[in-house]
Order: structure tokens, then C-alpha cells, then sequence
């Protein structure tokens, strides 16, 4: 149990501040124009993804167990089919997937803090800042390395349980990121670019969207809030049942999407400021905000603290990722924690391995499309697995769980506040899942036809 409800918020918290935000966000809606994808990525966040938290959390307090022991001690107790327990299994699988590739990404951030200490990006251009990204890209052996060392360090943590220690390095760890995020912010609105990366970012195109960016805003939602495969759940078995769900989750949410919304403001002026390509993937953040410390006083001190607050947070995350396998494996089987977190990294390290060579010997081999390895893992996992766990998440709350656990555990005192929770939870969050999914099916562009 969380000795107290603060620490359940700086634990969840951990867990959705990651890579997500500082990383993914920008680079995915530069890909995908921005404007648009940003609005359906912040009503995805209110309507869809804190409804579904709410969801997990509840769940997980109510069940008291991992995920897959939750739902099963919940559909014997309230004689349910026992089909619902596949949202625990498809977790902890979506888990795998994620952690595989997430790890390798953390990898590059701790390699990016020795680089900007080193002084490589002293008054670099934009152009040498891309060309040294691409010449680590293509070097397996050392992103194998990076990889390994986030996976062994995760392990120790995990594997000893020592999440309370972390207590205070996040205390401490979140609010320097933040500032930092902030002088990159000032940077940003004094390097000329400020203008067109707030225009870029917030104005909608409706013509510039396809049915694609939809599934990938919504994806992304799931994924920054760390909801839709049990890793709040899990955590919501900790939490105390004094506590309050409902301002805690709302807290968290606001938080994560403030990170991500400050990282994108810091990441594209930059980018148009020194000509840089807004779509160019994975690499943006680690071309843009090099380029940008390298340009301002002691900026290899704090270019690599950075990265190291970079680094940090991808910890909190990838920690919450491996929690509902790995609860499930030690309850069931009465497993050593730490036996359990080596066995299930390492299969999760193999499956990494794949990444890695996405990006440079196997950049031809393709799973289905033109998606790399790593493309694909990443595709399965945030745009299909965590929506539709999300959506059997809250329709287990919604509709198989019997009324009055939800309202205890809620604290839903009156018919408004059990109002708001049934049409969010019971009809817009399920719906605007299911109609993300119907638009990607139908095409963007053919539903328009249909209207028009
Ligand atoms: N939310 C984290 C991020 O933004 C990643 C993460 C942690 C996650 N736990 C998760 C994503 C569970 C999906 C599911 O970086």
C-alpha cells in the first residue's frame, strides 16, 4: 500500500510524465501536422482517457490485486463472464510490446546526456545536429548498449521494490524538468520561430487530417496517460481507500498534458527557427533540443541535465509498465520479485533488439506495409492494444460492475455527479473510441464525402 495518497499521485504521475510527452508528442504531431492532431489529441485526453483512469483506478482499488487477478476476483465475485479477465492478459502483452522499444529510446536519452556534457554540440547548426543523431542511428552495437543499461537499471528497481526511494527523486527530479522545459520555452521565443511553432501546433486545418492522425491522437492519449493495459490498475491496488480518486486522477491528468503542451512549445520554435523538418520521426527532440542548449550559455551543463531528467522519467514510466506482469507472476506463482523482473526484461531486452535495427541494419524489413519493427510494435501497441483495453476497461466499470462499488468508491454523492460519471464512462468515452476506430476504417476523407 502507498503510505499515502501523495505518494500514489508522485508514483502515477511518474508514470505518465515520460517519454510520451517530451519525446513522442512532438515528433508525432509534427508528422502529423499538428493543428488538427493536437485538438483531437487534447479532447481524447478529457473525454477519453480521464474517464478511462478513473476506470483503472477504481477498478484496481476495488480488486486489490494485479490486473488479471483483479478482473477475475471481480467478474467471480459479481458473476460475470470470464472473458473481461483478457483485458488483464492483452496488458500485460501491450507491456511487453511497449517496454521493448521504450527502453531503447530511453537508451538514446542516457546517451545524450554524456554527449551534450562532452561539449559535441558547442555551437552546433541545426544540420550537424541532425548528422550526428543519424551516425548514432547507425551503429547498433552502441544503442545495444544504451538499451541494456536502461533494462538492467529497471530491473534493479523493480526487482527490489524500491519505488518509495524514487519518492523523493521525483519530488525533486519533476519540477527541475519542468523549469528546464521552460528555459527552452524562453529560448524558443526569442529565436524567431516562436510565432510559427505556436501557429503550427494549434491552428486546424480540418483539410490536412486523415482518418490515420485520429487513431494516432487517440493512441497517443492512452500512451501519455499510461491507461488502456492495467499499469494504473496496478497502481490503483495500492492506493489507500481514504483517498480520493476523482481529484487525484483529474490532477495527474492536467499535469501530463501541460508537460507535453510545454514541450511542444519549447520543440517547434526551434524547429522552424533553424529550418528543421517538423515530420522528420523519432529523432526530433534529439536533433532540436541539443541544437538549442548548444546555442545557450552553459549549455552543455544543462543540455545534459536534460537528458538526465529525460532519463528519469522514462524510469517512473518503464517502471509502471513491467507492474501488472509482474504482480500477476509473483502473486500466482509465488515468485521472487527480483527472478521474476530478470526473466520478464530479458525476453522484453530480445524484443528490443528489433528496434534497434530498425533504425539501421533491418531499416529494409518490413512486418506488414512500410513498418519497420519498431514502427509496427509501436502501431499494435499504443493504437489498437490501449484503446481497446481502455474501451473493456471502462465498460467493465460502466456496466458490469454493480452500481454501488462504483458510487463508493467514487464517492458520487448526488444524482449530477452519478450523471456526469455514467454519460462520460458508460457513453462518450466508449463512443469516441469506437468512432476513432470507425474513422480510421471508413477513411477521414470518404465520411466527409458521406456529409458533404
Ligand atoms: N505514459 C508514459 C509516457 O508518457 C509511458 C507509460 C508508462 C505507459 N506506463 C504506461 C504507456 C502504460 C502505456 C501504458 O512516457
Amino acid at each position: 500500500m502507498w503510505s499515502s495518497r501523495w505518494l500514489f499521485v508522485l508514483a502515477a504521475a511518474g508514470s505518465a510524465v515520460g517519454l510520451g510527452n517530451i519525446w513522442k508528442f512532438p515528433y508525432i504531431a509534427g508528422e502529423n501536422g499538428g493543428g488538427a492532431f493536437v485538438l483531437v489529441y487534447l479532447a481524447c485526453v478529457a473525454l477519453v482517457g480521464v474517464p478511462i483512469m478513473l476506470a483503472e483506478v477504481l477498478i484496481g482499488r476495488e480488486g486489490r490485486q494485479s490486473p488479471i487477478n483483479t478482473m477475475r476476483f471481480l467478474t467471480q465475485q459479481h458473476h460475470r463472464r470470464p472473458t473481461w479477465v483478457l483485458i488483464g492478459w492483452m496488458g500485460v502483452l501491450a507491456g511487453f510490446l511497449i517496454l521493448s522499444y521504450y527502453a531503447v529510446i530511453a537508451g538514446w536519452a542516457i546517451f545524450y546526456i554524456l554527449r551534450m556534457a562532452d561539449g559535441t554540440f558547442d555551437g552546433v547548426t541545426g544540420e550537424y545536429a541532425n548528422q550526428a543523431f543519424n551516425e548514432f542511428l547507425a551503429n547498433p552495437w552502441q544503442m545495444v548498449f544504451w538499451h541494456t543499461l536502461f533494462m538492467g537499471v529497471t530491473v534493479f528497481i523493480v526487482g527490489r521494490g524500491v519505488i518509495r526511494g524514487l519518492e523523493s527523486a521525483i519530488r525533486w527530479f519533476m519540477p527541475l524538468l519542468f523549469v528546464l522545459l521552460l528555459v527552452l520555452l524562453g529560448y524558443g521565443v526569442t529565436s524567431g520561430g516562436f510565432a510559427q511553432g505556436v501557429d503550427f501546433m494549434f491552428r486546424f486545418e480540418w483539410g490536412s487530417v486523415t482518418g490515420e492522425a485520429f487513431l494516432v491522437a487517440m493512441g497517443q492519449a492512452f500512451f501519455t496517460l499510461s491507461v488502456g493495459m492495467g499499469a494504473i490498475m496496478a497502481y490503483g491496488a495500492y492506493v489507500p481507500s481514504s483517498a480520493s480518486i476523482t481529484g487525484t486522477v483529474v490532477t495527474i491528468a492536467a499535469l501530463d498534458t501541460v508537460v507535453a503542451v510545454a514541450a511542444g512549445l519549447a520543440i517547434f520554435p526551434i524547429v522552424f527557427a533553424n529550418g528543421l523538418e517538423p515530420g522528420q520521426g523519432p529523432g526530433l527532440m534529439f536533433v532540436t533540443i541539443p541544437l538549442a542548449f548548444g546555442n545557450l550559455p552553459l549549455g552543455a551543463l544543462f543540455g545534459a541535465i536534460f537528458f538526465l531528467l529525460v532519463s528519469f522519467a522514462a524510469i517512473t514510466s518503464a517502471i509502471s509498465i513491467t507492474e501488472p506482469a509482474l504482480a500477476y507472476l509473483v502473486e500466482e506463482y509465488n515468485a521472487k520479485r527480483s527472478r521474476v523482473a530478470i526473466t520478464l526484461c530479458s525476453f522484453c531486452w530480445l524484443l528490443g533488439i528489433g528496434t534497434v535495427l530498425s533504425f539501421n541494419e533491418w531499416s529494409d524489413v518490413h512486418v506488414v506495409g512500410d513498418l519497420t519493427i519498431f514502427a509496427f510494435v509501436d502501431y499494435v501497441s499504443q493504437n489498437i492494444m490501449l484503446p481497446l483495453g481502455g474501451l473493456f476497461i471502462v465498460l467493465f466499470a460502466a456496466y458490469a460492475l454493480p452500481k454501488a462499488v462504483v458510487q463508493s468508491q467514487l464517492r458520487l454523492s448526488n444524482r449530477a455527479q452519478e450523471l456526469i460519471w455514467r454519460t462520460l464512462a458508460g457513453v462518450v468515452a466508449p463512443l469516441g473510441v469506437l468512432s476513432v476506430f470507425l474513422v480510421t476504417i471508413v477513411g477521414f476523407d470518404r465520411l466527409k464525402d458521406w456529409f458533404s
